[in-house]
């Protein structure tokens, strides 16, 4: 039996939107969940800072909990971080990237948004990206940090109001062609876990497009063949810097199989 944990990161709660998808097809994978609150947010840093940081982390996490693979679940980190990452460590790293491809392969009006954080969306990836992926799409972007803090607070349960989410969406809708986009990529995994508040607030039904699924199927891939326990394991969260956990907080993670909490 092979009880080595896989060890999903990011800045904060966001990885809990691809954990649940990793979940599903891997139940009874040990998980380490690894929110790096000491470093939150990403979004408004430098890719000088986050290059140096992410790497470093992921090695004193690696050495650690000796994890058979690294999701980093987080596309602000691995549009700027992943080479770093995967140079330095032996471990097999599954990134996270903006959904751009199913996103314009499901577009009608060929108009869509990107809704990530600052660093993501000014990313040469994501000019990439769009040229290989949604050449004949208008591709808008928009870094909202706000939609981030919301994510975190919704999760732990405190109460966000509508005005804020439709403030991060108007980022992508007030811009020339956004009348007509009817399709968004959640480039940040934040996202997702407040994807039904966005839809909410939207004019009109909008698709909303992220990356969890296909990380979770490259996951799977990567660890085919692979032995796991019999039997399912509560998965723990880890903080990288001392912090209170709210009951609230506590509750959202046990939601998603971390019971055990502890700190780098
Ligand atoms: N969840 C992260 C992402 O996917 C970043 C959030 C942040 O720390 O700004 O980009």
């Amino acid at each position: 039996m092979d009880s080595r944990p896989l060890l999903i990161f990011d800045s904060g709660v966001g990885g809990l939107s691809v954990l649940a998808e990793i979940r599903q097809a891997l139940p009874l994978a040990p998980i380490v969940y690894v929110a790096d609150n000491g470093g939150f947010p990403y979004g408004t840093k430098t890719e000088a800072e986050i290059a140096a940081r992410v790497p470093a982390l992921l090695g004193r996490l690696a050495e650690r909990y000796r994890p058979r693979l690294i999701v980093i679940a987080c596309n602000t980190a691995s549009t700027i971080a992943l080479p770093g990452v995967r140079a330095a460590l032996d471990v097999p790293v599954v990134g996270t990237v903006p959904a751009i491809k199913p996103a314009a392969e499901r577009s009608t009006s060929r108009v869509i948004g990107v809704l990530g954080t600052e660093a993501t969306v000014r990313q040469p990836y994501v000019d990439d990206l769009s040229h290989r992926f949604a050449s004949d799409c208008q591709v808008l972007r928009h870094g909202s940090a706000a939609l981030v803090e919301l994510a975190e607070a919704s999760l732990r349960g405190d109460p966000t109001p509508d005005a804020a989410y439709h403030d991060a969406l108007s980022g992508l809708l007030d811009q020339a062609g956004g009348d007509r986009m009817d399709t968004v990529v959640l480039a940040c995994t934040h996202f997702p876990l407040v994807a039904d508040r966005l839809a909410l607030v939207a004019p009109r039904p909008l698709l909303f497009v992220d990356g969890a699924k296909g990380i979770a199927r490259r996951t799977l891939t990567l660890t085919a063949g692979d032995s796991w326990p019999e039997r399912a394991t509560p998965g723990t969260a880890i903080f990288t810097a001392p912090n209170e956990v709210s009951d609230g907080l506590r509750g959202a993670l046990a939601s998603f199989g971390l019971e055990k909490i502890d700190w780098l």
